[in-house]
């Protein structure tokens, strides 16, 4: 693996296993409008839900309460841990395991939300093979709701490395080929609590070149949902 791989959110980055809380950092100040968990509470109410590359819990304190069961699923300990240290664990259980392979009972869940997971990951056999276990367990007419990164936007552009190559424009196709539809476009951005965290972060994720690009602590994001419904 070279150094700018390294330095990616890609599923086995280094990241999430060295710097969880570094990663936080970044996954907090990410939406800070919280309008993707506007967009899935409404769908996830009195639900038993699973949420798949859940990392540093972004979403578990705000959506436990509303369902009736939680479980939150990361390969990573050290991401999984700051995610339990953020509730109280009521309704909500820990699974750390790959999500080719999560041991979950199949027809056992309702609702499934995977958050930048499927896109980060770059192996494409392993990036079916989540998509098939997690539709596995999904009972009758589930859902999996599936965020990802939107084109055109501010942070596309910081983190683009190649002008003529969008992972975002690939993760939509790849999507959509396995019969997602996107549901919404959500306009939203990041806060960092200064320019100097917002830059530190990106140091740490993709490098000096990257975070010399970032000039303010927020940085407009679009974000792309896109649901599949198991049958
Ligand atoms: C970009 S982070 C997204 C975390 C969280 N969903 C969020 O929105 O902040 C990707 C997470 O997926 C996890 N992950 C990646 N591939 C995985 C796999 N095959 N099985 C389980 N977890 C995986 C990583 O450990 C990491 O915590």
């Amino acid at each position: 693996m070279n150094n700018q791989q390294t330095h990616k959110l890609e599923s086995n980055s280094k990241i999430y296993y060295e710097q969880s809380n570094m990663y936080n950092i970044f996954s907090q100040a990410e939406d800070y409008k919280g309008l993707v968990v506007d967009f899935l509470k409404p769908l996830i109410l009195d639900k038993k839900l699973l949420d798949v590359g859940c990392g540093t819990g972004k979403y578990v304190s705000v959506l436990a309460p509303l369902v009736s069961e939680y479980i939150c699923l990361d390969q990573s300990k050290t991401q999984l841990e700051i995610a339990k240290n953020k509730t109280n664990k009521d309704k909500i259980s820990y699974i750390q395991a790959s999500a080719e392979k999560n041991g979950l009972n199949s027809n056992s869940v309702d609702v499934a939300i995977a958050t930048w997971v499927l896109g980060s990951i770059l192996d494409i056999d392993q990036q079916l093979a989540v998509l098939k276990e997690t539709e596995r367990v999904l009972k009758e007419n589930g859902s999996i709701y599936v965020a990802e990164n939107d084109g055109g936007c501010e942070f596309e552009e910081i983190i683009r490395r190649e002008p003529n190559i969008s992972t975002t424009k690939q993760t939509k196709d790849w999507l959509e080929e396995k019969g997602f539809v996107k549901v919404s476009s959500i306009d939203t951005y990041f806060e960092f609590n200064s320019l100097k965290d917002a830059q530190d972060v990106f140091y740490n994720i993709w490098g000096s070149e990257i975070s010399k690009r970032v000039q303010s602590e927020k940085i407009a994001h679009k974000i792309a949902i896109y649901e599949k419904k198991v049958i």
